[in-house]
């Protein structure tokens, strides 16, 4: 195992996308591409960290040191969460779907030529990060992030509070579009903003993970 400011630390990272069936052909999804997150993952583990790396479907090799648990819904990934605490770091990359299909059909939905369009009823997902936050089984350091198209540092401090985590980590998705190399982080915390410049998602899980072995040392 790899010495370094984060031996003997359980950090726990989702990252990647979850998938939602809607039936067992179709399913609802995002553009995530779990880069950043595995980012984070390898170099946590560079740093000496235990890490688990829970990861919805994506074509990403494992970082090497990492223990990885793969899922596929949010359902399972809140459950895999639950599952690998405790943890000292937590670290909620994921772009989890929001809602899933309310009534998941057992067979393919089949065109029956009449024209009549399916109705697609949603319900909403539960959100991972803010559960974990709230849990008895809280880890001291609680990280989300943030993806929005705009008002970026806005809604990244709204969601500071409503998910009760410690910080939030933002980026822009409109000027940096999901699946690309690079990534300029905003971290925003009770102390305020410090956003990075625009690097590869490699340097800026570096840099993240740097910040974060200062706060727990
Ligand atoms: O609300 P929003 O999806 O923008 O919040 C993003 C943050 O919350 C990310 O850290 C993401 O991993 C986490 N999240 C979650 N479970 C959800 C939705 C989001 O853990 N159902």
């Amino acid at each position: 195992p790899v010495q370094g400011p984060l031996t003997g630390k359980h950090i726990l990272i989702t990252a990647g996308p979850t998938h939602e069936p809607i039936d067992p052909v179709r399913y609802i999804a995002n553009r995530s591409s779990g880069k950043q997150g595995f980012a984070i993952a390898a170099a946590a583990a560079r740093a000496g960290a235990t890490v688990t790396l829970i990861a919805g479907p994506v074509t990403l090799p494992t970082p090497p040191g990492v223990t990885r648990v793969d899922v596929e819904t949010a359902r399972q990934m809140d459950a895999a969460v639950d599952a690998a605490l405790p943890a000292d770091v937590a670290i909620m990359v994921a772009a989890v779907a929001d809602w899933r299909s309310a009534d998941e059909a057992q067979q393919k939905i089949k065109k029956d030529g009449s024209g009549k369009i399916p109705p697609l009823h949603l319900v909403e997902n539960p959100d991972i990060l803010a559960t974990l936050a709230k849990s008895d089984r809280r880890p001291p350091l609680v990280i989300g992030f943030a993806a929005e198209t705009n008002d970026v540092l806005a809604h990244a401090t709204a969601k500071l509070a409503r998910k009760g985590a410690d910080w939030i980590v933002a980026n822009d998705v409109a000027t940096h579009l999901m699946g690309g190399e690079v990534n300029a982080l905003h971290i925003v915390s009770a102390s305020g903003v410090e956003s990075l410049p625009e690097m590869t998602k490699d340097a800026a899980a570096t840099a993240l993970v740097k910040r974060i072995s200062d706060a727990i040392a």
